[in-house]
């Protein structure tokens, strides 16, 4: 009886753990959609003109950006060892073993960023500072994103 509960404990234990892993790889993912809203769905799509040039759009998804991005070496403190399921992208394993490689990513997306910001004001200023934040997103992914399907 008392092995029994031992068992079920470590059972359940084992299921926490694994959903705490699940849900830090969320969280990074999360994160990750939060940015690409900003820079795909909101800039790149006027940038190429399906979607109305709206400054106001504009100056919101660089703000979110601007507070988001710093916010990438924190948030990807942890390993969850398990990918977001059904997720397109995955971290690459490295991620961890060159963290502060990984964390030197960072810093030149928040210039790009605090560059461009002030200076957008119709399309073409905007398609140079998509552009700009767009490659320094890049830089990271090369190496640190990994495609699952
Ligand atoms: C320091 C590294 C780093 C930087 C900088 C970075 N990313 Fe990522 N990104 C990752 C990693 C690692 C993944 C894969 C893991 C994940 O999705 O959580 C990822 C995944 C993504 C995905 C795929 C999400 C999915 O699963 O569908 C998108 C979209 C994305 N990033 C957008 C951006 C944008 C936009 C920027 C720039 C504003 C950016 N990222 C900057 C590391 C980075």
């Amino acid at each position: 009886m008392r092995r029994t509960v031992i068992a079920v404990g470590a059972l359940m234990f084992g299921v926490g753990a694994v959903m705490a892993q699940q849900e830090i790889a969320v969280q990074q993912d999360n994160l990750m959609r939060g940015q690409a809203k900003s820079l795909y769905n909101v800039i790149l799509k006027m940038v190429k003109g399906e979607i109305p040039y709206d400054q106001k759009a504009v100056d919101a998804a660089i703000a979110d950006l601007e507070v988001s991005v710093p916010k990438i070496p924190t948030t990807f403190a942890t390993n969850p060892k398990q990918d977001v399921v059904n997720s397109t992208y995955g971290a690459s394993q490295k991620v961890w073993k060159n963290k502060a490689d990984f964390d030197s990513k960072v810093p030149p997306v928040v210039k790009a960023i605090a560059d461009v910001k002030g200076n957008i004001k119709d399309a073409a200023s905007l398609k140079i500072a998509y552009d700009s934040i767009q490659d320094k997103c890049a830089d990271c992914h090369e190496t640190y994103r990994v495609k699952l399907k």
